[in-house]
Parts: structure tokens; sequence; C-alpha cells
């Protein structure tokens, strides 16, 4: 089972928009996957469930903030299969397609914002050993929860805040492959910088401490699968001056891109969210719509091809 997060400390790139469409064309042709949101402002869960089912899963304490509640309250190991469900709306829609593909959500909270400080506080110690137990014990938590429903997915996709704090950190431990989303301008092409750094960084710390003495965990090394450019203004077919110049930075920097993007379209990316469909398996035949699609019918051949997961 692939995990792969998609992130950048930017907010409001299309990391929400990309997980989502990716995730829908993937369970469309055939792949089961599961997306988890990470991100308290609950975009992705919005896209795909409404309000009074999320309201359900809040009173039955099933979303990833009572998940990481109970495990800094009570030290309880819950299983994730306790917050998956397969939202009505996309699932239908599959089967209505005749897909053999299935998306699953896990989702956030909007309190999930508090829940870094309570992690923090979590961590640390009098000595090196106890350091580096509470770190593996905290900055592992999503990795060993996910490794108790591999068998049943063929992927998984987390969406990430648009920070770097606990949660995040554990989605990357947890993650074989990362993708960027990002828009081409000066200060996204700036941040990819910082954040691979980050990255490198996170992952050369926690290979220390898994290397520091006994226990279950292996090395890690996720890597960037690719960038993804949204938003992308089309003249005459291509990309406009000002964007390709941008991309073309990101890829002498040495960091692999995709060559396909999503193009800039508000009327049509803003309504679907409330869907729960997402754009990319929407059945308008219009022109405009036919053109979007197959974009991110191209990007989704391509990340097959970068991340090869497998059916
Ligand atoms: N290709 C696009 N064209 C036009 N608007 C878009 C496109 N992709 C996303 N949007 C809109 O831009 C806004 C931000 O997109 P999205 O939520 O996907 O970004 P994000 O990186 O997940 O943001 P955040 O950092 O807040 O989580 C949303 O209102 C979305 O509808
Ligand atoms: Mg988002």
């Amino acid at each position: 089972m692939d995990i792969i997060s998609f992130i950048n400390y930017k907010g409001g790139v299309g990391k929400t928009t990309v997980t989502a469409n990716v995730a829908a064309e993937l369970a469309y042709r055939g792949y089961k996957v599961l997306v988890v949101d990470l991100d308290p402002q609950a975009n992705l869960t919005f896209s795909f469930i409404n309000i009074d089912e999320w309201r359900d899963l809040d009173r039955e304490s099933r979303t990833i903030k009572h998940w990481y509640d109970e495990f800094l309250n009570d030290n309880r190991d819950v299983s994730l299969n306790n917050l998956i469900i397969s939202p009505d709306k996309i699932n239908n829609h599959l089967n209505a397609m005749d897909s053999v593909g299935r998306l699953d959500l896990i989702s956030s909270h909007l309190e999930l914002i508090n829940l870094d400080l309570e992690l923090a506080t979590q961590y640390g110690g009098n000595s090196q050993r106890t350091i580096r137990s509470s770190f593996l014990r905290l900055f592992t938590r999503l990795k060993r929860g996910l490794e108790g429903i591999k068998e049943k997915y063929d992927l998984v996709l987390i969406d990430c805040p648009p920070n770097f704090n606990i949660v995040t950190q554990n989605a990357i431990i947890a993650s074989n492959l990362f993708i960027v989303p990002a828009k081409a301008d000066f200060l996204s092409t700036l941040g990819i910088d910082q954040l691979v750094r980050h990255i490198d960084g996170l992952t050369t710390r926690y290979n220390n401490y898994v290397n520091d003495g006994p226990g279950e965990w292996k090395e890690i090394n996720p890597r960037l699968s690719g960038v993804i450019f949204t938003m992308i203004n089309i003249y005459n077919g291509s990309p406009i001056q000002t964007q390709a110049g941008y991309i073309s930075q990101v890829k002498r920097a040495g960091y692999p891109v995709f060559d396909s993007y999503i193009r800039n379209n508000s009327t049509l990316f803003a309504h679907s969210p409330e869907d729960g469909v997402p754009v990319v398996l929407d059945t308008e035949v219009s022109g405009l719509y036919l053109d979007i699609r197959g974009e991110i019918e191209e990007l989704v051949n391509e990340f097959i091809l970068s991340t090869g997961v497998t059916l």
C-alpha cells in the first residue's frame, strides 16, 4: 500500500482540489483509495460529505481529532477502521459508472487546530532515551495506524494542512511518497525549496532516532514524486509566459515536475466541492468540462507512472 502526502506550506495552492480529483479518478480506474483529511479546515472532508453526515461522525467520535485524543488522553490504540466511511455520493457515482474502485474517507475536525499544542506537551524527557522514545511514540502515530489497515487499500492519499506541525510531520513519516501542488508564482516556487529541506531534515532526525537504539521501526525515505502546478492560465494552448517561467525555474532547480497541470477556472472548481463528486468525474459534457477532465486524466496517468502505484 502506497501512502502519499499532498503537501505545501502555502495555503490555497490547490492541495485539496488536487487530492480530491486524483483520488476520485484513481477510484474510477478501479483502485481502492483511502483519503485522509489532516487539515482542521476540513475542506477535503466537506468535498465528500455534508455537514449533517459530519455531525454524526463528530457525535460518534469518528474523526482524526478524536483518534488522536484517545491516544493522548487515555493512551488508547484505537483502529483507524473505526473512523473510515465510504461517502455515498461519490461511491454511488462510481457504481453507476461501473467502476470496481472505492473511495473511503477519514474525516477531519475544526478543533484539530488545538491538537498540536497537546501533542507538543508530550514530547520531551530528561534523558536522551526518554526523548527518543517520546519522539518515536508521537511521530509514528499515524504510521502505526495506517499499518493496521494496509490490507484494505491500494493507496492512501493524505491532504496536509498548510504548515509543518506535528500532525503534518506524522503524515510525512507515514508516507513513502509526497506530491507538492503549487501555483506558478514567485512565493510558491520559493516555498518548494524550504519544504523539501524541512522534509529532508525530518527524515534525518527520524532515522537517527530509529538507529539510536532498539525498536520496531525502520528507516524512512519519503520521495518527492513531483510538483503539480495548479491554477495555470492558458494562452494559445500553453501556460502564460510568466507562469511558464516559474515552472522552468522549478525544473532547473532539479525538482521533478509533472508535465500535466490543472488550469485556472474558478467557476468550475469553486462549485464542485459541495457536490460530493470532484470535477474529474462530473458527467457534464460541455467543452470546458471535457478540457479540464482531460487534463486531470493526463495528470493521473503521470501520477501512476511517477508513483508506481499498482492495482
Ligand atoms: N484550478 C483551479 N482553478 C481555480 N480555482 C481553483 C483551482 N483549484 C482550486 N481552486 C480554488 O482555490 C481555492 C483553494 O483551493 P484548495 O482548497 O484546493 O487549496 P489548498 O492548497 O488545499 O488550500 P489550504 O491551504 O487552505 O488547504 C478553493 O476555493 C478552490 O475552489
Ligand atoms: Mg486544503
